[in-house]
């Protein structure tokens, strides 16, 4: 899962979660960091999804739904707000499924193809 390794890992207030096998074997990562969403002009505060991914023999198996409910905790326990993320148009129906939203028009993503946002409104946690 080389492809989902980002600069932004090493950020203070990056969170990473993953799911592992029976065996310890990590099957799915994901990170989420405080970042405004840049199409977005009037909220200064926001929360990035970065390097969400599953290994192929595990897609379809509930171990990003499972990755992605974690996220949704985490950002909720940590005062909420507004959860997105640049998805792949072929991640679309998933990130649809756990609540979130497309906005804005589709663009292609040097290498890895076409892209649109996706966001959500999480509460924090208690409220
Ligand atoms: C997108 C991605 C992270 C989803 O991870 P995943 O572990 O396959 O996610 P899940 O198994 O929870 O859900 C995937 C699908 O399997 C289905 N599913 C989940 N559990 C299932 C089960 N037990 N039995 C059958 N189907 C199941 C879900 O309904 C879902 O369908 P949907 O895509 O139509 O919404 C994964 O496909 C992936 O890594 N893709 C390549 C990289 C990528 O696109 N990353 C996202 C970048 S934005």
């Amino acid at each position: 899962m080389d492809e989902a390794r980002y600069t932004a890992d090493r950020s203070p207030d990056a969170v990473h979660f993953c799911a592992e096998d029976e065996t310890g074997r990590v099957v799915c990562v994901a990170t989420v960091l405080r970042e405004a969403p840049q199409w977005r002009a009037d909220v200064t505060k926001g929360w990035r999804i970065r390097g969400m991914a599953t290994a192929s023999d595990w897609r379809g198996r509930g171990a990003g739904s499972a990755v992605l409910r974690a996220v949704f905790a985490h950002v909720g326990t940590s005062g909420g707000g507004l959860l997105w993320c640049n998805a792949r148009l072929g991640a679309v129906n998933f990130y649809e499924r756990a609540g979130m939203a497309t906005t804005g028009e589709p663009w292609e993503e040097p290498v890895i193809g076409p892209h649109i946002v996706m966001f959500t409104n999480i509460l924090e946690a208690g409220s």
